[in-house]
C-alpha cells in the first residue's frame, strides 16, 4: 500500500460544506481585506494560545520580518539563529538588512545549542536572536534562553512556524514569548487554504508597530508613520483557519496517536523525543540514520511508494545563498550531520492504522505487522 508523506485532503465530515458556504458568503459580501474574519481570527488565536496580542499577516516568513522590524532590527545589527532551520529564518534576517550568525545545534533535542548560544552572544554582541521551535517541540533550555536574553538585552524572537498546538509546561509556546511567529502554510499543523501567518507579542508597543508595519506603516489610511509593506492576511485565509480551529485538537490527537505507534514499533531506530516539559504537536517524527544506511532505507521506501522527507537536507551555513551575508558560524558541525542523517516518515491527521503499520513494515521489514 502506498502512503503519502502528507495528505491534506482528510477533512472532517462537513468541513468542506462549511468552507464552500463561507466562500460564497465572503464573495457575496466582497469582504476581502480586513473585516470580521480577520479580527475574529486574531481574537480566536489570542484565546487559543494565551498570547496577549496576535497580528495576522501574509505568511510565516513575513511574520519573522515583521517581528524583526518591530523590534527595530535593521542594517548593521547582528542576529543569531540556529544552523538547522528552514531557510526563511535566515532569509528574514538578511531581508531586514541585518547580519546573520548561525549557531550549531544540540543533538539531544535538535534545537539551537544553548551553551554555544551564550558563547556567541558574548563574542558577537547581537541585537536579536531567533530561537526556532523545530519539529513540533522546542529547546530543553527554553526558559534559560528567555531569561538570558532578558538579562542581556538580546531581543528574542521565537520562530514558532511549526509549533502550533505544542505546549511547554501546559502552555502554548507563544504565550510567554516576547515576540513569536506562526505559519499557516497548508502543511502546517494549523494550515490555511494558501499562505498566511501571524505574529504574537506580549508587548503593547510591539503590537502597535506590527499592525502598522504589515499595513504599509499606516498611521491613518493616508498617513504613514513607518515604512512597512503590504503583509495583510486575506479574509479568505482568516475564515478558513477559523473554521479549522475547532478541529485542530482532534487533528493533533490523531498526529500524536501515529507518533505513539511509531515510538512503540520503531523503538529500535534512533529517533529524537521532545525534552521534558514539552508535549509535541506531532508535526514531524525524526529518525536519525547513519548516512550510508539512510540511502538504502530511502530506496526501499521509494520502491514501496512510501513518502518521506529530510527536514532539512542542508544546514543554513552551507547554503550557496548564505555566501556574502553570513557573518559567522558558531560551533561544530551537528547541523550538517543532522542534515545527512534525518528521515521523516509520513505523518498527518487521520492516518489510518493500516497506513502507519505499512510505514512501520517498510522501515523495519522484519517487524510483525500490528494491523491488517
Ligand atoms: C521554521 C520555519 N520558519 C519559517 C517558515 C516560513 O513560513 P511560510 O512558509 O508561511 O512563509 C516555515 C515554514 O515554511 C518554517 O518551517
Amino acid at each position: 500500500m502506498a502512503v503519502p508523506f502528507i495528505d491534506l485532503k482528510r477533512w472532517e465530515p462537513g468541513f468542506q460544506d462549511a468552507w464552500q458556504k463561507k466562500v460564497r458568503e465572503l464573495s457575496e459580501s466582497a469582504q476581502f481585506i480586513g473585516g470580521p474574519e480577520v479580527a475574529g481570527l486574531e481574537a480566536d488565536l489570542v484565546r487559543e494560545t494565551g498570547a496577549k496580542h496576535c497580528i495576522g499577516c501574509a505568511n510565516g516568513t513575513d511574520a519573522l520580518q515583521l517581528a524583526l522590524r518591530a523590534a527595530g532590527v535593521g542594517r548593521g545589527d547582528t542576529v543569531l539563529l540556529p544552523d538547522a532551520t528552514f531557510w526563511a529564518t535566515f532569509e528574514a534576517v538578511v531581508n531586514v538588512g541585518a547580519d546573520p550568525v548561525t549557531v550549531d545545534i544540540d543533538m539531544t533535542d535538535l534545537q539551537m545549542d544553548y551553551d554555544l548560544f551564550v558563547q556567541a552572544v558574548r563574542t558577537h554582541k547581537p541585537k536579536a536572536a531567533m530561537l526556532v521551535h523545530l519539529y513540533g517541540w522546542g529547546s530543553r533550555r527554553l526558559e534559560d534562553y528567555r531569561q538570558f536574553c532578558r538579562e542581556n538585552h538580546v531581543i528574542l524572537i521565537e520562530d514558532g512556524a511549526q509549533a502550533y498546538g505544542a505546549t511547554y509546561k501546559g502552555n502554548s509556546l507563544y504565550k510567554d514569548a516576547l515576540l513569536s511567529t506562526v505559519s499557516f502554510y497548508p502543511a502546517k499543523v494549523l494550515g490555511g487554504a494558501g499562505d498566511a501567518g501571524a505574529v504574537f507579542t506580549s508587548s503593547d508597543e510591539y503590537a502597535e508597530r506590527l499592525r502598522s508595519l504589515g499595513n504599509h506603516g499606516r498611521a491613518t489610511h493616508y498617513s504613514y508613520g513607518l515604512v512597512g509593506w503590504n503583509s495583510r492576511i486575506s479574509a479568505f485565509q482568516a475564515a478558513y483557519i477559523r473554521l479549522s480551529i475547532p478541529h485542530v485538537k482532534s487533528r493533533i490527537e490523531s498526529r500524536r496517536a501515529a507518533v505513539k505507534q511509531y515510538r512503540t514499533h520503531l523503538g529500535e531506530l534512533p529517533s529524537v523525543r521532545p525534552p521534558e516539559g514539552f508535549e509535541e504537536n506531532g508535526y514531524l517524527y525524526c529518525i536519525l540514520y547513519n548516512p550510508s544506511e539512510r540511502s538504502s532505507v530511502e530506496a526501499r521506501l521509494k520502491e514501496k511508494g512510501i513518502g518521506f522527507a529530510n527536514t532539512y537536507p542542508g544546514s543554513m551555513s552551507s547554503q550557496a545563498g548564505a555566501k556574502g551575508y553570513i557573518k559567522a558560524a558558531v560551533g561544530g558541525d551537528n547541523a550538517r550531520k543532522l542534515a545527512e542523517s534525518i528521515l521523516n516518515p509520513p505523518l498527518f491527521p487521520y492516518m489510518t492504522d493500516a497506513e502507519v503499520s505499512e510505514v512501520v513494515q517498510s522501515l523495519r521489514p522484519k517487524a510483525a505487522p500490528f494491523v491488517g
